[in-house]
Order: C-alpha cells, then structure tokens, then sequence
C-alpha cells in the first residue's frame, strides 16, 4: 500500500521469499507462453507466464476430472498459492487438479525481463491490462483441457477474486463458476464512497480492545507534528521508532505518517485469529495485540507517542529481528511487484481513497481524479481511465451474472468495495462476521471462527454442485 496511494490491496511488508516453514503446498513450477498483445494482429511477440500445477489430487480415471484455477492476482503466484489453503484442501476432497496461474507483470512473468519496468521505455507498459491476463488464463485453461470437457472452477482473493469473477463473466463457457474472495469489484469512482476502507478500519480498531485504540490514534497525529516541530523532537522520534532513516523535514515527517496509516490497513486486512506472515510476520489478532499497547487514553503527547511505539512494534517487529523500520516507500514500496499494483492503479484499478478525521482516526485527506492523473503520467506517462471497470465488467448491474460466490469478511476494510447483495439467486453472497481479508480461502486452522468454518462448508457444497451439474 503506497502513501501516495493510500490502499493497494496488497503491500508487502516484507520479500515474499518462502520460508522452508511457509512451505506447506508442493506443485510443479511451469511455464506457457502468451501472445504479448493479445488483442492486436499486427505482432506476434510472445513471452512466457509462470504457472504451478498438481494433479496428484484428481482422479486419473475420471474423464471430468475438475480443474481448480488460481488467477493470479498482484504478486508472486507462490506465495499465493501458500496462503491459499482451501483450494487444496477443497482439491483434495473433490479431488481436482490444482493451478496456480501467475498474473502477467508480476513475479516471474515478466514480458521484457529486467527491462519491464524501465521508465525510459513507457510503451512496455501496454499490455497490462485485466483483459490480456484474463485472455491469458483462457488460453492456458484451453491448453491445459487439451480438448476434453473438463468442469474448471476459478478462484482468487483480493484482487485474484475481482479477476475469477470477472473471469466468469467474461468467458462462462471456460469456467463453470468462481470463487471471488474478499473481492472489492466495486472500489471504483461513483460506485462506493472513498472514505469506506478508513471507516471500516477505525471501527476495527474502535472495537478490537477498548474505544481508547481508535482515540489514542485519532490525536496522534497532532502529537507526531508538536514532537517533529524542532531538530531535537525530529531525532527522538527516529530513535524512539528506530527509524532506518532519521525524519529530516516535514516530506520526512508525511511519508512516516502516512506509512502509519498503511499500517493501521494492512493490519486491519490481516487480522487472522492465529499468527501469520501474510503481509508481515504477525501475532494472532494483531490488531487486538496493538490495541493493548494504546488501552488507556492519554493526555500527554510523550506517554502517547512512547506507547504507539509499542504499538507499531507489533507489525515492524514481532519476530524482533527488525534491525529499524524502513517507513520509506521510496525505497521498500519500489519492489518490482508493489510497483506493478502502482502501475495497475494509474491505468483501470482507479480506486479513490479519502478520510475524514471527524468521523475516523486518521488525518482528513481528499481525493481528486486531476491530481491523481497528473502524478500517474508523470511517473509512468500513463492516464487512468476511472470508469474502464465499470463499462466493461458492470458496475453494480449484475443481474446477468451466475454462478459466483462472493465472500466478504466484515472486519475486512475491503468489504466496503464487495458485493454484499446477491442480484439473483445464481450469485451466492456469504458473509463472514468475524473475518478478515479473504480469511476462508486460507488454510484450515484450529482458532478458525465458526462462521469462517461455516462459510467453507458452504462454498464448498456450492462448488460441488457446480461441478455435479456439469
Ligand atoms: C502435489 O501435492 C501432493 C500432496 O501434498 C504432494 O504429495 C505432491 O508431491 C505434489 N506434487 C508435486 C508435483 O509437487
Ligand atoms: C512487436 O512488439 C515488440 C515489443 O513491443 C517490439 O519489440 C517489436 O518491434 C514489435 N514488432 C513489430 C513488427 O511491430
Ligand atoms: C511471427 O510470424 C512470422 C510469420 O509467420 C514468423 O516468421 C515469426 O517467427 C513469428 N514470430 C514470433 C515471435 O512468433
Ligand atoms: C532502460 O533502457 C535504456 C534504453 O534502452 C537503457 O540504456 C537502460 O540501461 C535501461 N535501464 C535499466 C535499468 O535497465
Ligand atoms: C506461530 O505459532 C506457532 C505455534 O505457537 C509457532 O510454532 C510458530 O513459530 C509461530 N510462527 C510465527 C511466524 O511466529
Ligand atoms: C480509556 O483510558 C482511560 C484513561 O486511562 C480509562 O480511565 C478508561 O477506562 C479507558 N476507557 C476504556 C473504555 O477502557
Ligand atoms: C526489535 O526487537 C529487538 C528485540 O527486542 C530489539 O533489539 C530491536 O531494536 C527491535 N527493532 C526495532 C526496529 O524496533
Ligand atoms: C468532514 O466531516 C465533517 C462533519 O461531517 C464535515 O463538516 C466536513 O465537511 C468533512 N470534511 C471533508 C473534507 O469532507
């Protein structure tokens, strides 16, 4: 999540390089080339996307054999594929083929290298669009069916999930259905307020420990600018927050706080009831955990700051390794993959953010559509078409839609975006009261809430029936 985005859906605290211990799932790693343009016949340039496959689940007999695909969303498909349990686990009981397709741009697909993203060379960045990753998976599917009539299901969390449904929409004759997780496809300018993602968070936060959380926050910020006003206050706080970089002006003392409301997102999104490395390595209910440590309300600025420096803790440092916390975007939010979202948002994915310190704890901030354009084309030189989703995928008209599952999480911030009423009865909406973002596409677990428990069964039944009737 960029400070000057404000809300990717994703922002890797962290390189997503697995873990021996974050290993839990094991595929074939795979390659498959793809047309560059697919939408143009005047170049035939082709390159190649990554993609994970199993089929030691499926039923080599079975000529209907399901495929469970994966489409790709904004990073690295390993790491999705590990922090997306259920599709295995729901694989291996409906004993399905397993893949995991990587998003064109991300991870290893990149469709000229090292060069992709080179500033000098805009016109690289042409064909990132959802349409030509969508094409992609619709050839691979194609590929991989070689002819039969295989049941293929889509799948996808955050903005995988905007992908498997609009997959469904788009080509419902390659899969019978889709499994949208925690998929805010109504993000987009005049389909829902800006401030909805700020508003969903302070209430987390407003209700995970005691009211004092949100509070403690809300007049932080003053705090932060009293503190930095001086040299002295400046230093002290690198030092009370270790800080890799010491806060030297007031562009400085900005970017610190708006990592502070990035923070405050992603810990919101991965509030998982048991610990975690989704974004970053995490306690169990770490938005609770931080809460603790601003519990009591306080008067003074010192004892308030001195406490949200426990409290950052929690994100920056719960393996207490973390040598500083590097709050610079312009440096950690440059990873090729946090850029790729960056660039996704300056062409179709214009998704407005906005707060307002009245009604929620973070700083008042506006959004408007002529700076947002002017700061993508001067980065990128690309100019964002707000309303290209809404034209091409519907909006909120979706009474033509079937056979989707949208499920949302209400401590989800992203939720605000979801669909949370079923247009028709072939579009299945499963609310999750106690669930984070995309919770129920993660791997069983112990601490899991009975609703999530309870979501499962039901995606799963529902999933089956798909796959039974075709
Ligand atoms: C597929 O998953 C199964 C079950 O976890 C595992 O035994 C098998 O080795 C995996 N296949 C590949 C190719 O990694
Ligand atoms: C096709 O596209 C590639 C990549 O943009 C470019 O290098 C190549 O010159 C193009 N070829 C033609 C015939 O336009
Ligand atoms: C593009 O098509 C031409 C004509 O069929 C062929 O000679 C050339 O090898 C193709 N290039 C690629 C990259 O496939
Ligand atoms: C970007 O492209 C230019 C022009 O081809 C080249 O000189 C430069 O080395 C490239 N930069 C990177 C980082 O690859
Ligand atoms: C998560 O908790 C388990 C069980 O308490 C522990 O073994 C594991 O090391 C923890 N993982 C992380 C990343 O802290
Ligand atoms: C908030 O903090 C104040 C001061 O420490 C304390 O008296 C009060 O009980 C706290 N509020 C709640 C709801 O716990
Ligand atoms: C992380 O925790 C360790 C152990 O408590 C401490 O030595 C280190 O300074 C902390 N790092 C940060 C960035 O807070
Ligand atoms: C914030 O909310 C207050 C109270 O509802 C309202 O008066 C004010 O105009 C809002 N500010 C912005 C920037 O929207």
């Amino acid at each position: 999540m960029f400070a000057f985005l404000c809300g990717a859906l994703i922002l890797l605290a962290f390189e997503p390089g697995l873990s021996a211990a974050e290993v839990k799932f094991k595929y074939a790693i795979k390659e498959f080339s793809v047309p560059l343009d697919h939408f143009s016949f005047l170049n035939n340039t082709s390159f190649n996307i990554r993609y994970l496959y199993n089929d030691s689940y499926a039923d080599k007999s079975n000529v209907k054999s399901p495929i469970f695909f994966y489409t790709g969303n904004e990073g690295d498909i390993e790491w999705f594929a590990q922090n997306s349990g259920f599709v295995w686990e729901l694989a291996d009981k409906l004993r399905a083929v397993v893949v995991f397709a990587e998003h064109r741009y991300y991870g290893k697909s990149m469709p000229f290298g090292s060069d992709t993203f080179n500033s000098s060379k805009p016109e690289h960045l042409a064909y990132f669009t959802v349409e030509q990753a969508l094409e992609d998976y619709a050839m691979l599917i194609t590929y991989l069916r070689d002819g039969r009539q295989l049941p293929v299901v889509a799948f996808g969390g955050s903005y995988g999930g905007m992908l498997s449904a609009w997959f469904r929409m788009k080509y419902p004759h390659i899969v019978i259905g889709a499994l949208a997780a925690s998929a805010p496809i109504l993000q987009f300018p005049g389909l829902t307020p800006c401030e909805i993602f700020n508003r969903i968070t302070t209430t987390v936060y407003e209700t995970a420990y005691n009211a004092n959380c949100s509070a403690n926050i809300g007049k932080s910020w003053k705090a932060f600018e009293t503190l930095a006003a001086n040299d002295a206050g400046k230093k002290q706080l690198g030092d009370l927050f270790h800080l890799c970089d010491p806060i030297k002006n007031a562009d400085d003392l900005n970017e610190f706080l708006d990592f502070l409301e990035d923070v405050y997102g992603n810990l919101a999104m991965a509030n998982y009831p048991y610990n975690s490395t989704f974004l970053a390595p995490l306690p169990p209910n770490p938005v609770r955990q931080l809460c603790f440590y601003l519990k009591d309300l306080h008067q003074k600025d010192d004892d308030l700051i001195k406490s949200m420096a426990s409290a950052l803790a929690v994100y920056t440092n719960y393996t207490g390794t973390e040598k500083c916390v590097d709050y610079k975007y312009s440096k950690s939010g440059d990873t090729l993959d946090n850029k790729g979202w960056d660039i996704q948002t300056c062409n179709q994915m214009v998704m407005p953010f906005c707060s307002n310190s009245s009604d929620t704890m973070y700083r008042t901030k506006d959004w408007n559509l002529k700076d947002f354009t002017e700061k993508c084309y001067k980065k990128y030189q690309l100019t964002p078409k707000p309303y290209d989703i809404e034209l091409r995928y519907g909006g909120n008209n979706l009474e033509a839609v079937s056979n989707i599952i949208f499920s949302n999480g209400l401590l989800d911030p992203w939720s605000g975006g979801g669909v949370l009423q079923a247009p028709n009865n072939q579009v299945h909406v499963i609310i999750l009261p106690e669930g984070a973002h995309h919770l129920d596409l993660r791997q069983s677990n112990p601490l899991d809430p009975p609703s999530v428990v309870d979501a499962r069964q039901r995606e799963a039944a529902i999933i089956a029936g798909w796959i039974n009737e075709a």
